[in-house]
């Protein structure tokens, strides 16, 4: 590293070290690489807590889940879609929040009309904990921004309530270890709503993962690439919170939908673990374009000072040797991708569209015969038993109405949920550690541990339990 960087990202990285990290003790003054070598140390430490491990935890079954919902917003409004479906016999919906009164008013509604009367609240920044303090709530779905996430989660299971959180769950390393050490003192469940592990496409390959159709698995390329600008720019985001962190961030904003299903499919957490990554951003210019075209009443008309690449790339090297690539791209023209990547010795897929190789058929693509067949056979058994609900209810091809499912049904049955905080944790930290290392040109930024070494235990995936 160069002097000048050596200067220049030293300021910066102490002030990210403060914001970003959070971590307490890093925002140190003096110069030096010494000095930023100690703080990318500090990155990875545990941050000592006082309960004990929930890897595998099982809370007391519920009959009928009581779930309050914090946010209805884009996400939100149509997740209630998903908790209604399991009224009466698996879940109801005990109470409601949004700051904004309008979007109470229409759950609500929604929710009356099909026999369920939540409480509600509303109107302040703060209406939320009162709702959190009931004692008639048993799970809180959180789905408001980003900033929230850990505060409500935190919050809510102090409050003795099970949560689950929309992605990503934290944005600074010091929120993940809140994350972590809140759900072990409390001893409740802490799941980030991972949508895309549950994808039939997904949970296909899942399945071929681990009947060993890929032989070893070595690599896998991962993103999210999807055209936000009109969203970012417009009204669509209450009070346009997404593209405040592209203001200020340039990392992946944004890492959990590519990159949860190959956690899944590399055993991360249950055998191997995210070692170290290296991140890099392009250029800037689609936000800045963009944002000459728009209404020039909107506050973003003709602004330039957007810190965020088009397209972030980050390369992640796991514990066993394995490596990901991850993208991470909302501002281009380039058409919706997650890739959806895995290499392994015997076979290979790819998505968008979805295509198989595998060494018995030679060179190239099987052909849609044989990829048809390998669907059947492989077919994950969550798809194969509830496909003709999961495609009455929908959401995002199917995955949400999975999920919520997941959740509830787990919670009915007193079993460990499919996710848990140490998959929360692992998977949103690439936000922060991809912004240190962008901000330091590349550098590797060590993982912290969120399980304090017992991703070192091989552990089956909840998914392939039943
Ligand atoms: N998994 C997926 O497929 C998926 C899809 C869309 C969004 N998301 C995630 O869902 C979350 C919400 O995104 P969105 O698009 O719905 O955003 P949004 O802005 O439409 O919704 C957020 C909601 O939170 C409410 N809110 C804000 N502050 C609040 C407070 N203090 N108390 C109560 N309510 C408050 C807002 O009024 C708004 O209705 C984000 O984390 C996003 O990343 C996930």
């Amino acid at each position: 590293m160069s002097n000048e960087l050596d200067r220049r990202s030293f300021l910066k990285i102490s002030a990210l070290a403060g914001a970003l990290i959070g971590l307490p003790g890093l925002a140190c003054t003096r110069s030096g690489k010494t000095d930023i070598d100690a703080i990318l140390e500090k990155i990875s430490l545990n941050v000592p807590g006082t309960g004990k491990s929930v890897m595998g935890m099982a809370a007391p079954p519920i009959d009928q889940v009581k779930v309050g919902v914090i946010g209805l917003g884009n996400r939100g409004s149509g997740m209630i879609y998903h908790v209604q479906a399991l009224f009466p016999d698996k879940a109801t919906i005990t109470a409601i929040c949004d700051i904004r009164q309008k979007q109470v008013e229409e759950a609500l509604s929604y929710l009356k009309e099909n026999g369920q009367n939540p409480a509600v609240y509303s109107g302040t920044e703060d209406a939320w904990k009162e709702m959190v303090q009931r004692d008639d709530i048993d799970l809180v779905l959180i789905m408001t921004n980003w900033k929230l996430h850990t505060p409500m989660c935190v919050y809510a299971m102090q409050q003795g309530k099970h949560v689950a959180v929309e992605v990503p769950a934290a944005i600074t390393v010091e929120e993940c270890w809140q994350l972590v050490n809140t759900s072990e003192e409390t001893q409740r469940h802490c799941m980030m709503m991972e949508n895309v592990c549950y994808g039939s496409e997904e949970l296909w390959v899942l399945n071929m993962v681990k009947k060993g159709v890929f032989g070893t698995i070595t690599y896998a390329e991962a993103a999210y690439i999807h055209n936000l600008l009109w969203m970012l720019f417009g009204d669509s985001y209450y009070h346009k919170w997404r593209i405040r962190h592209h203001v200020k961030h340039d990392g992946n904003l944004y890492p959990t939908h590519g990159l949860g299903p190959v956690a899944w499919y590399m055993d991360i957490q249950r055998g191997d673990h995210f070692e170290y990554l290296t991140s890099m951003s392009s250029l800037q210019a689609s936000l800045t374009e963009y944002a000459k075209t728009v209404d020039p009443e909107n506050e973003f008309y003709n602004r330039t000072d957007f810190k965020h690449g088009d397209l972030n790339t980050s390369l992640i090297k796991t514990s066993q040797g394995r490596m990901i690539t991850l993208k991470h791209d909302v501002a281009t023209p380039r058409p919706y991708n997650r890739i959806n990547a895995i290499a392994g010795t015997m076979g290979y897929h790819e998505g968008y569209p979805s295509r198989l190789a595998v060494n018995e058929y030679g060179h190239g693509w099987v052909e849609e015969e044989v990829y048809r067949e390998y669907r059947e056979k492989y077919e994950h058994p969550i798809w194969k038993n509830m496909r003709v609900e999961i495609e009455k209810h929908g959401g995002h091809g199917g995955m949400d109405f999975v999920l919520v499912y997941r959740i509830i049904d787990n919670l009915n049955k007193g079993l460990p949920l499919d996710q848990d905080v140490y998959d929360a944790a692992a998977w949103s930290v690439i936000t922060p550690l991809s912004e240190i290392s962008v901000e330091l040109e590349g550098t590797p930024v060590k993982f912290p541990d969120f399980s304090r070494g017992k991703w070192q235990e091989p552990r089956e995936l909840q998914v392939f339990k039943r």
